[in-house]
């Protein structure tokens, strides 16, 4: 059995000090944004406690999915950075961005760079599936579970929170399911964005969302792991090598008692059975009592 924990939309607070000059920019609307009303809703004491929790429960990995910080100040990189060394090593711990972490247009050493050691491929991956020169897909393996990790996010306007893949990507991504389901393996994708049609606005959703669904119909994975929508979802897909499902995961710093569900991450206990794989969906989420329960156990998958 292999336990992959799933958290995204980390949001991490509280927000460093911004000068007057990084303001210039999209961030402007960001800042007001996190001042009127954001920073009540992504609550760093929540983030904390659930990643206690995570600790506790010690899985075999963790996967991060996204928007760690808020404005793309640099400062915050580094705060996120620290964060991560305190929930694991890069061995045990596979991070990719999302559109909050590719929101100004920023040097990669001034920005996600710092988090380097987290969005690349290990060893066993990169046997499997040479990473392209711009970082993404990159693979990770271990044992019988491949994991892709995606790139959506996208530097937009101010009021977009769209995201996409790219015509390169999408076509690495065919050839890096092929390879790893030629190997037998169970294929885990992580994307930030919500990845079918129809899951999300033109302006805060997957721009080839449509042309990632006819890949993931045609080369097939297991199970495809997202944020940014701050809800819990599963939706399935019928692949050419069987169903692929698709969950997304509320913010991991959500405060009890706001419009969208309270902080919460996922566990997927992964095991072979017969000619297929049990999948068992554990969630565990933040009470108004300062404690993490076990709000939902389901089984995805038998087959
Ligand atoms: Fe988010
Ligand atoms: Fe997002």
């Amino acid at each position: 059995m292999f336990t992959l924990a799933h958290l995204s939309d980390i949001h991490l607070s509280p927000l460093p000090r911004a000068r007057r000059r990084q303001l210039l920019s999209k961030r402007i609307l960001g800042y007001v944004n996190w001042h009127r009303g954001r920073k009540f809703v992504h609550r760093r004491e929540i983030l904390d406690l659930l990643t206690h929790d995570l600790g506790e429960r010690d899985p075999d990995h963790i996967a991060v999915t996204g928007d760690l910080v808020n404005l793309g100040l640099p400062e915050e990189y580094l705060r996120a950075a620290d964060w991560l060394h305190h929930l694991g090593s890069p061995d045990d711990v596979t991070a990719i961005p999302g559109n909050h972490d590719a929101y100004v247009r920023l040097h990669p050493e001034r920005g996600t760079g710092h988090w380097q050691p987290y969005m690349e491929s290990n060893a066993a991956g990169e046997a499997l599936f040479a990473t392209p020169k711009d970082g993404f897909p990159f693979v990770r393996r271990f044992g019988d579970v491949g994991i892709i990790a995606l790139s959506s996010a996208i530097p937009t306007m101010p009021f977009v929170a769209a995201g996409k893949l790219g015509k390169d990507q999408l076509s690495f991504l065919a050839s890096a399911l092929d390879r790893l389901g030629r190997e037998g393996l169970f294929r885990v994708v992580l994307i930030h964005h919500p990845p079918l049609p129809g899951q999300a606005s033109w302006a805060r959703g997957l721009r080839d969302a449509k042309k990632f669904r006819e890949i993931l119909r045609k080369h097939g994975a297991e199970l495809v792991l997202h944020g940014h929508d701050h809800r819990q979802t599963v939706r399935e897909v019928d692949t050419a090598t069987g169903p692929a499902i698709i969950v997304g995961v509320p913010s991991a710093s959500e405060a009890v008692g706001t419009r969208r569900p309270a902080a919460r991450y996922n566990e997927y206990n992964i095991e072979k059975a017969g000619n297929g794989w049990r999948v068992e969906m554990v969630g565990r989420a933040a009470a108004s009592n300062d404690q993490v329960w076990e709000c939902e156990r389901r089984v995805l998958r038998e087959c």
